[in-house]
């Protein structure tokens, strides 16, 4: 496995890559890995020949008063286990490599940046999709693969890739969960003692949901404020929204059909905590 840090090291390395023919994958995460990066690993080797692991904390889609200066990093574990799991080569740029001063340009999906994360988050997917179509221009990867867990942002990605043709293949692997349900996250470890106690009730409510949608319950209002409802049961949750949306287009829809999934982001304490479930398979 090797490690590059600079645009034109990476750039020089995947150009022979290239010419010999051999398929490239590309997995982007900010880090701090977990079994949920790792199985993306695996998805991209079953779909390339090499695969290229970014490990970028992406200042873009913080805002100010997010998480940026705390997000948790540990490069040298990382290191190893991204080199266990397969990865071929780790790309670590520092911010000024990604984004020399002066810097101007972003990519905006428009509406599909506003609604769900984007309503208390409103810069944070500008700047996922800004640092992801610039990997894809420094990477050229055939495929690329992302999270479930990150549901809007898959959606956006392959909005994104559609609209800029992109030649690449998204792949969006399922979402990796702990034995009570809780969905790995790299931010589960701001999480207290107690706030981790109750956390897994998130699951248990989408669980609970899709299980009445197969039992004919499909009115998503309804869905919606059963959710709500066993989510509160926690006392230390506060439901920034729980909304029933269409896997093309983001927006809510009233009747469960085939690709409504159910998004929600609930905090314990000051953790912000996503989650989704499909309600029906398209
Ligand atoms: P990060 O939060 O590090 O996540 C990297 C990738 O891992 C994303 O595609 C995310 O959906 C996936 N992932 C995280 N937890 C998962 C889980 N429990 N199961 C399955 N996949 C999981 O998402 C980002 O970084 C950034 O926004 C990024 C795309 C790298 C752009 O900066």
């Amino acid at each position: 496995m090797q490690i590059l840090t600079k645009i034109d090291d990476i750039c020089r390395e995947l150009r022979k890559v290239r010419l010999s023919g051999k398929i490239i994958g590309l997995v982007p995460t900010m880090g701090y890995l977990h079994e949920g990066h790792l199985s993306l690993v695996d998805v991209a080797n079953d779909n390339a020949d090499v695969v290229v692991m970014s490990i970028f904390v992406n200042p873009t889609q913080f805002a100010p008063n997010e998480d940026l200066a705390r997000y948790p990093r540990d490069f040298a574990r990382d290191e190893k286990l991204a080199r266990e799991r397969g990865v071929d080569y780790i790309f670590y740029p520092e911010s000024d490599e990604m984004y020399p001063a002066p810097y101007f340009t972003y990519v905006v999906t428009e509406q599909m940046a506003k609604v769900l994360c984007g309503v208390s988050r409103p810069i944070h997917f500008r700047g996922v999709t800004t640092i992801v179509a610039k990997l894809f221009n420094i990477v050229q990867p055939d495929v690329a693969v992302f999270g479930q867990k990150d549901a809007q942002q898959a959606i956006i990605i392959r909005q994104m890739v559609r609209d800029l043709n992109f030649p690449i293949r998204i792949i969006v692997a399922p979402i990796v969960r702990e034995p009570d349900g809780l969905a790995l996250s790299s931010r589960n470890v701001y999480l207290s003692s107690e706030e981790r106690a109750q956390a897994p009730i998130i699951y248990k409510a989408l669980s609970e949901a899709k299980a009445a949608v197969e039992q004919d319950l499909a009115e998503a209002g309804q869905i919606a404020g059963q959710i709500r409802q066993t989510i509160l049961t926690t006392p230390l949750a506060r439901i920034d929204y729980v909304e029933i949306v269409d896997d093309r287009t983001l927006q809510p829809v009233k009747v469960v059909e085939p690709g409504t999934f159910v998004a929600v982001a609930v905090y314990y304490g000051k953790t912000r905590l996503i989650d989704n479930v499909y309600l029906k398979e398209r």
